[in-house]
């Protein structure tokens, strides 16, 4: 009998590990071999000049890559056992591995990789045997490879794939949508076979409750399969409707099946053009977009999907629909969950090309590897319905050049040349080198990082008729922090190392929120934007990173733990058309030392109006401000005197007085449409513990699904105590384990993974895990502080 089945085995459980070859222990993959810490300044201190931020003279800078013992080498390995009739083919696929994966299989060399965010496969048939097999990977990190934190080790899943000889190639297979018309689609499907022993192939369209759509019959093949179908009333994928049908590809030799491979499908297209802009299925909408590092807070890069899960849910409730993937190829267990959700994707690759922008960046490797990594990504994350444009690279410093020109069109090229359906671009921060050379002309789309004040004159210089805000605002604050007083300003550093939370503070470079949106509101060719960013990440902690301690940024519109900051209702205020949004700023809790101080109170909202009352005192009835539509965009009047009052109603003469603050919206014909209440808080009183599982109350038990558990200090009523530092412990008895806790504090240097965190502005976030057996998770809270005071959660584990 010969060995025929295709068999795809994630390999999870019983890696052992190591720093040195010498102590050894078990751990699972995904792993991140650093977050663990300790934090400390001494892993990636450097005395460096920071040229993207305009910086001449070198400095010492830390927690630039996190604070986190990242960089050196580690090693891992696992036995895997080869069935004792197998006679096909064996490979490995690796989603990344962080970074220049060395593979050997039996003690023999079988393949290696240089960039660790890369998707790669290594054929292993020949160094395979029956019976138990040995896979060894090691793993080299250099110093200054990064400008944030890239994680450590085997981050992401991986696959041993075994088939018959003759099989379908594990990228080949790719499905796409030509056309759709009010009644059908036109997809193309196209597949290769590892030899032409095979004779056909058979694609069959599924919906998503697995009935036959359509089919092909057999296709014939010299080992190089293509057709097209059409789907009748078809049902499109958007972020709005994400809808997925599945592609059956079957490879035949005569009445035998040899193989079968089966990938999801989103039925939708995507064009840009001049007239519409960018359209999905037709439809001209403006990318509402963030962009995130690949790190997910306090579990490092390990990706995990329910923590997946978690950040996409909370971005969509904010009204976003795009991730821009800064500045890396993004794990194909991130691109499922966009799929299924319903989040379009700008799947990105470098952070740069020939010229370093950190001493051992991915420079290095770019002449040798950086077509095989455009073609690994490109390959292997085609099908994913959620990726609607590739980027080859961010703030280039070749953006200025003929040698950046023409790469830029030959890795355009290659994109286009492996995916004919998705338009390409790149983010460029010098705008005028990239008219100049060529570079902005040659993109499929125009990417546009910062820069308002060049959108004008590049868009006149352009034929394109659009660009694309490919980053934007890098506006700074801390969850719950507020700053007297209140001043907008690019250069705010305070001492305690946060930044306001009135959203009044960005970079040199950069702007606030409502300085993009003028641009896109009033200008149909500004095709949307991708914020930077949508969480803290690890790493970058600007405007702190000569400031220790600080070791993650302060961008994200949600916090490290992934609390949204006041921002997020702003975002919210602007993008969530399904909602309204009634959001008050700052909390209403402070000491004697402000009471009769000047406290600006804002207010996001989608409406357009809105009272205040302090204690019942009105603070006035205020609209926000239209600008003249005939006004240029630069006028610099508006800029300066209601810069802030277009998205904004904003109470800038409030006094403190404790007590209730209110505020009650009304719409365009002066109804009165809701209102949002603070209130001072009272004494501490308890602990409250709000659990987030991505199924509804309850976690699988798979041993890697993940709870969320938010821990609030509140007084009597349920007010938060809005500057509670009190020190936590945590406990995790039965069906799971204890992860890691973060409370968003760019500051902090407690470890994620120890059993303790404090609240930071009266909160934190606990991540449990399942185990693989079912029962109940029991998570106790206890806040050291507050003798006695304890808080319990069960959470079934099914
Ligand atoms: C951009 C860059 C990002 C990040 C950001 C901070 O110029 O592309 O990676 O560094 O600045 O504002």
């Amino acid at each position: 009998m010969t060995w025929a089945q295709r068999q795809e085995i994630t390999l999870t459980d019983d890696w052992q590990f190591s720093r040195d070859q010498q102590a050894w222990q078990q751990v699972s993959v995904p792993h991140d071999w650093a977050i663990s810490g300790p934090f400390d300044k001494k892993w990636d201190m450097q005395t460096v000049a920071i040229v993207q931020n305009g910086e001449t003279q070198a400095s010492e800078k830390t927690g630039r890559s996190g604070a986190l013992p990242w960089i050196g080498d580690g090693y891992y390995k696992r036995k895997f056992t080869i069935p004792s009739n197998f006679a096909g083919h064996a490979e490995l696929e690796f989603d990344g591995a962080m970074s220049q994966p060395v593979v050997t299989v039996n003690g023999q060399w079988a393949g290696s990789w240089a960039y660790g965010y890369n998707a790669f496969r290594i054929d292993i048939t020949k160094f395979v045997k029956p019976g138990e097999n040995l896979l060894e990977v090691s793993l080299k990190n250099m110093e200054e490879s990064s400008r944030w934190y890239p994680g450590a080790g085997i981050y992401r899943p991986v696959k041993l794939l075994l088939t018959p000889k003759t099989h379908i190639d594990d990228w080949s297979l790719f499905v796409r949508t030509t056309t759709i018309g009010k009644d059908k689609a036109e997809l193309e499907v196209s597949a290769k076979a590892t030899s032409d022993e095979a004779d056909n192939f058979v694609f069959t369209l599924l919906d998503a409750d697995g009935r036959e759509v359509a089919s092909t019959g057999p296709v014939n093949s010299d080992g190089n399969a293509y057709a097209k179908f059409s789907v009748k009333e078809p049902k499109l994928w958007s972020p709005e409707s994400p809808y997925l049908y599945k592609m059956v590809a079957r490879l035949t030799a005569g009445n035998t099946t040899l193989d079968e491979k089966t990938v999801n499908v989103g039925i939708r297209t995507v064009r840009v053009s001049k007239e519409h802009g960018f359209q999905l299925n037709g439809v001209t909408r403006k990318i509402k977009g963030v962009c995130l590092h690949h790190d997910l807070g306090p579990l490092g890069a390990a990706v995990n999907k329910a923590a997946l899960i978690r950040q996409v849910k909370i971005l969509k409730e904010m009204g976003c629909d795009a991730i821009r993937t800064a500045h890396n190829m993004p794990s194909q267990m991130q691109m499922d969950v966009c799929d299924s959700l319903g989040m379009m994707v700008m799947a990105e690759s470098f952070d740069m090309w020939i010229y370093p922008k950190c001493k051992n960046g991915y420079a290095r490797f770019f002449r040798e590897w950086a077509d095989r990594d455009i073609t690994n990504l490109v390959m292997s994350k085609r099908n994913h319905p959620s990726i609607v444009m590739w980027s080859i690279g961010n703030e280039i410093p070749e953006q200025g050049s003929e040698e950046g020109r023409q790469i830029s069109i030959r890795l355009q090229g290659l994109c286009h040349s492996l995916d004919p359906t998705r338009p390409v671009t790149q983010g460029l921060d010098r705008v005028d080198n990239a008219l100049w050379s060529g570079v902005a002309q040659s993109m499929d789309i125009p990417g546009l990082n910062y820069r308002l004040h060049r959108y004008q004159a590049a868009y006149d210089k352009l034929t394109h008729g659009y660009l694309l805000g490919s980053e934007t605002a890098s506006t700074v604050s801390s969850r719950g922090v507020y700053k007297f007083p209140v001043k907008p300003t690019d250069h705010g550093v305070y001492p305690d190392g946060q930044c306001s939370g009135y959203d009044v503070e960005w970079c040199s470079w950069s702007n606030l929120p409502d300085d993009d949106w003028r641009w896109q509101d009033d200008n149909d060719w500004v095709i949307g934007e991708f914020v930077w960013t949508g969480f803290d990440y690890l790493g970058e902690p600007t405007p702190y990173d000569g400031y220790w301690p600080s070791r993650s940024s302060y961008f994200g519109i949600c916090d490290l733990a992934g609390l949204p900051k006041d921002r997020y209702y702003l975002y919210r205020s602007h993008w969530q058309k399904e909602d309204h949004t009634i959001h008050l700023l700052p909390h209403w809790s402070w000491g004697k030392e402000r009471r009769g101080e000047v406290t600006p109170v804002y207010c996001y909202t989608d409406y357009d109006e809105a009272e205040l009352f302090v204690n019942g005192k009105s603070q006035g009835r205020i609209k926000k401000v239209k600008e003249d539509k005939n006004r240029k965009l630069n006028n610099k009047a508006f800029a300066e005197e209601n810069r802030l009052d277009r998205y904004r109603l904003r109470w800038n003469d409030v006094k403190y007085e404790p007590g209730t603050l209110e505020v009650v919206v009304y719409d365009e014909k002066g109804n009165n449409c809701g209102k949002e209440t603070v209130y001072t808080a009272g004494k501490p009183h308890h602990l409250v513990l709000d659990v987030w599982t991505q199924q509804p109350s309850s976690l699988k038990a798979d041993g890697e699904d993940l709870a969320f558990v938010t821990v609030s200090l509140v007084d009597k009523r349920g007010t938060l105590i809005p500057d509670a530092s009190d020190q936590l412990r945590f406990k995790v008895s039965g069906a799971g384990t204890y992860r890691a806790a973060c409370n968003g504090d760019a500051t902090s240097l407690e470890p994620f993974t120890e059993p303790a965190m404090r609240l930071f502005n009266g909160q934190t976030v606990v991540v449990v895990q399942s185990s693989k057996q079912s029962g109940n998770l029991t998570l106790t809270v206890t806040d050291a502080d507050r003798h006695g005071m304890k808080q319990q959660v069960v959470i079934p584990v099914k």
